[in-house]
């Protein structure tokens, strides 16, 4: 079984070597998001020696677009799960094969479906209007395009509301139970739509409501290759998705649901989804990324209170965005190093309050923690950084996107993902 988190042991020492690296940390650098490449790739080797050979498992892009790590990515064999025509774009760019890239959206225009038809990717329609469009648009142009449909199981929410698509009413995928004839209906009407759907939620939901999600549309889909064999041998839905979400731990020592153990218990709840009869796509991006990303960020000020004591530091809601405003159901580890980059120990005998640089009060990514004493000039290590951090990037107050730096475990220096932004890419961005 694979590690699940990075140890602050690992961080810090990766860290100092950073400092001593003098062409990684300029004195602008204030924060650097750094990802350690072996650990994503074991990742991904994971899910390759698990599933079946056949699947494809396409990676959420909007969990990390970096187009240099989408570049590794394709060159690891997987796909490209996208969700927006720019995402798309970002995979075509990166140089994924039409057939390894996923488009799933609520929201695709008819000339963003006609692209995708026109493309030949997998094309995930959300709702019987769009599989209406595609319809439409199938009968004037000609098309690889493998064609599935999303379906919402409705087996309910998990612990983090915001992030959970699968309750009684989401604006993902047709809700089945009040549709379940109509679903089966568009299977007899469109003959090229041959694949469902399914993705109940990205973290907070606990595994055995995503595998009872899975197993409700694998239900469907079993009863529709029953009903349609009457016409034909072949079984019409071949292509079954079963999206990503599986949780990640964010607390070093918290051992998450393992990817191994994932599989088995899909194996055992689902077994039909591994008899031959469908191929399998995944989805997964916060289990490839979240643990092997983390972010060096240098503590600018300490504000020392009777009580309490605040850090201010270099990213905050901007970076942070979910745990800055929905901070009971986010959570991240923070570690302190000194300017060397050496772990710092002892408890201080005040709380801290870990505060961005963001003109607004709850710019904040900690509160009540107890760390070491925190002096200016040491940085703090958050984390777990590496999913969905920089994808949703805030640019209240302008700040510039830190520079993000990928390294191997068995040091081979540093490598530039993304370059810090500048004062000029900034402007651009505003003009
Ligand atoms: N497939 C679909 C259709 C999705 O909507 C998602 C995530 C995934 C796959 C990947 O899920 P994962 O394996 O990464 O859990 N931090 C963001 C999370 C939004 C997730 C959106 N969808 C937020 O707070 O909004």
């Amino acid at each position: 079984m694979i590690q699940s988190n990075l140890s602050k042991e690992d961080m810090s020492s990766v860290l100092s070597k950073a400092f001593k690296d003098k062409t990684l940390f300029s004195p602008d650098d204030t924060a650097i998001l750094f990802y350690n490449l072996n650990f994503i790739q074991e990742k991904i080797s994971d899910l390759q020696n698990l599933f079946p050979e056949s699947a494809l498992h396409a990676i959420a892009v909007k969990a990390n677009p970096l187009t240099k790590i989408l570049a590794k990515m394709q060159t690891f064999g997987v796909g490209a799960e996208v969700a927006s025509l720019p995402e798309f774009h970002l995979a075509e760019m990166a140089g994924f094969a039409p057939e390894t890239i996923v488009f799933d959206s609520p929201c695709k225009t008819k000339s963003e479906i006609e692209y995708a038809l026109k493309a030949g990717v997998h094309l995930n329609a959300d709702s019987f209007d769009e599989l209406d469009r595609i319809g439409e648009i199938l009968k004037t142009i000609r098309s690889k395009s493998i064609v599935g449909v999303r379906i919402n199981p409705q087996v309910g929410t998990g612990t983090i509301k915001s992030t959970s698509v699968a309750g009684d009413i989401s604006k993902f995928g047709i809700p089945v139970n009040d549709n379940r004839e109509k679903i089966i209906a568009c299977f007899l009407k469109y003959d090229w739509l041959t694949g469902v759907h399914v993705h109940i939620g990205s973290q907070g939901c606990p595994v055995p409501l995503v595998i009872e999600g899975i197993r409700k549309v694998l239900d469907l889909a079993l009863e529709i290759n029953e009903r349609l064999k009457l016409n034909s041998a072949q079984n019409r839905i071949e292509t079954f998705d079963i999206g990503g979400g599986l949780p990640v731990s964010y607390h070093p020592e918290i051992q998450p649901v393992s990817m191994e153990q994932y599989l088995a218990m899909l194996k055992t709840a689902c077994p039909e989804l591994f008899n031959g009869q469908f191929r399998l796509i995944t989805e997964f991006g916060r289990y490839i990324y979240a643990n092997s990303g983390w972010v060096a960020s240098k503590v600018e000020y300490v504000k020392r209170e009777p009580g309490y004591t605040i850090i201010m530091t270099h990213v905050g809601a901007d970076l942070f965005l979910r745990k800055s405003y929905n901070p009971a159901d986010w959570h991240h580890h923070i570690t302190v190093v000194d300017k060397n980059g050496n772990l710092k120990t002892g408890t201080d005998a005040t709380k801290y309050i870990v505060a961005g640089p963001l003109c607004f009060a709850s710019d904040v990514i900690a509160r009540d923690l107890e760390l070491p004493v925190v002096e200016e000039g040491d940085y703090i290590l958050i984390h777990d950084a590496g999913a969905y951090t920089l994808s949703m990037w805030s640019r209240y107050n302008s700040r510039q996107m830190p520079k993000v730096a990928g390294y191997y475990t068995e040091n081979k220096g540093f490598e530039i993902l993304k370059d810090r932004e500048t004062k000029e890419d900034l402007y651009e961005f505003w003009s």
